[in-house]
């Protein structure tokens, strides 16, 4: 598999990583039992993929043993990525960035994953009550301690600015300006994909000026990019889908054009959808990196082979004019 180099520790890995949320945590949790997920992590890395990324606070914590399970004697193999500074309390997600905190979650990340060092220590959110530099300074201090070898910034859940001329991720970039003075940012992971393309407008070039690598996150939507859901299907009540503004029967409907057009692309290439909405993200920039997440073998597979996927200029001329997700909220 192709590599793609990450940012200023110039760690490289596979062009198409692994996302373990789905093994553990935002999907129906009545799918996530058994071993399947162990195997969709071997083999992924079987397939050449080497980011696998996983978060402390997925689970909670069960994804981490997951990951730290399937890696056991194969750690040489992974690049393992996860994160720090979300908890569940009382079943609401909190931030805290505190330094002593950020502290004792990497010593207990590296404990469950197994492992003396996490190649990718990614902050999920920056605490409103912390300083966003007292964080990453602790995180810092990580690296210099040979506990981390690069750090990243998740900037998940932007939402579409209200003010005229503002970008969605104007607040994220003012955010990574502050964090660069500090200790430099190696990866952003952010949503991006064919019905979610807005990281395109200031987010991935702020990267690519400044050679920071990026995580493509969600980038099959949800599953919904893989013309494998069905609109009205329905999902189990804990899915994070069921309340998704994506996901009621009306829009699954009305989104049916991309996955018709990630289709027609498809069949030109012998591919599935999925292997498109990937190629398209690796498409997007040399240093991307799509995540795309599965518990399944047979599509952790799938997802890998997009790499070698080669889609022509008519290709992306035909998804880039595909429309975005539209939401029940529109
Ligand atoms: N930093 C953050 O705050 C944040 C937030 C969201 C996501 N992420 C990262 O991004 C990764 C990906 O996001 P995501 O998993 O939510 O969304 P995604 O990758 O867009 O889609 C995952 C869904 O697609 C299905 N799927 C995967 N490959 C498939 C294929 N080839 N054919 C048919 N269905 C397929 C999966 O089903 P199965 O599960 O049944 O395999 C799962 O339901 C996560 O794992 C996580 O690492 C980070």
């Amino acid at each position: 598999m192709e590599r793609r180099s990450l940012g200023a520790a110039a760690l490289a890995v596979g062009a198409v990583g692994l996302g373990c949320m789905p093994m553990s945590w935002a999907y129906a949790a009545s799918q996530q039992r058994g071993d399947h997920a162990l195997r969709a992590v071997q083999a992924a890395l079987d397939a050449g993929v080497q980011l696998i990324d996983t978060a402390d606070m997925y689970g909670p914590f069960t994804n981490e043993l997951l990951v730290g399970r399937a890696l056991k004697g194969r750690r040489a193999e992974a690049f393992v990525s996860t994160k720090c500074g979300l908890l569940v309390v009382d079943q609401h997600i909190v931030a805290n960035g505190r330094p002593g905190y950020v502290r004792r979650a990497c010593d207990a990340s590296l404990r469950r994953l197994q492992t003396d060092v996490i190649d990718l220590y990614q902050l999920h959110r920056a605490d409103p009550e912390v300083p966003v530099e007292e964080t990453w300074g602790a995180m810092a201090e990580l690296v210099a301690a040979g506990k981390v070898r690069a750090l990243g910034l998740c900037a998940i859940g932007a939402r579409a600015p209200r003010r005229p001329g503002a970008r969605m991720h104007d607040g994220t970039i003012r955010q990574l300006e502050r964090m660069q003075q500090v200790f430099p940012v190696s990866a952003v992971q952010a949503e991006l994909s064919v019905w979610s393309p807005q990281a395109l407008e200031s987010l991935l070039p702020w990267c690519a000026a400044r050679g920071v690598g990026f995580l493509a996150a969600m980038p099959l939507g949800n599953g919904y990019l893989t013309g494998t859901l069905t609109p009205g299907q329905g999902f189990e009540p804990d899915d994070l889908r069921a309340r998704h503004p994506r996901f009621t029967a009306e829009m699954m409907a009305a989104n049916q054009p991309v996955v018709v057009g990630l289709r027609r692309v498809a069949e030109r290439h012998g591919a599935t959808p999925a292997q498109v909405a990937l190629a398209w993200a690796l498409r997007q920039g040399p240093q991307v990196v799509p995540v795309p997440g599965t518990k399944q073998e047979r599509w952790a597979v799938e997802n890998a082979g997009a790499a070698g996927l080669e889609l022509t200029a008519r290709d992306l001329t035909e998804i880039d004019r595909l429309p975005p997700a539209r939401e029940s909220w529109d």
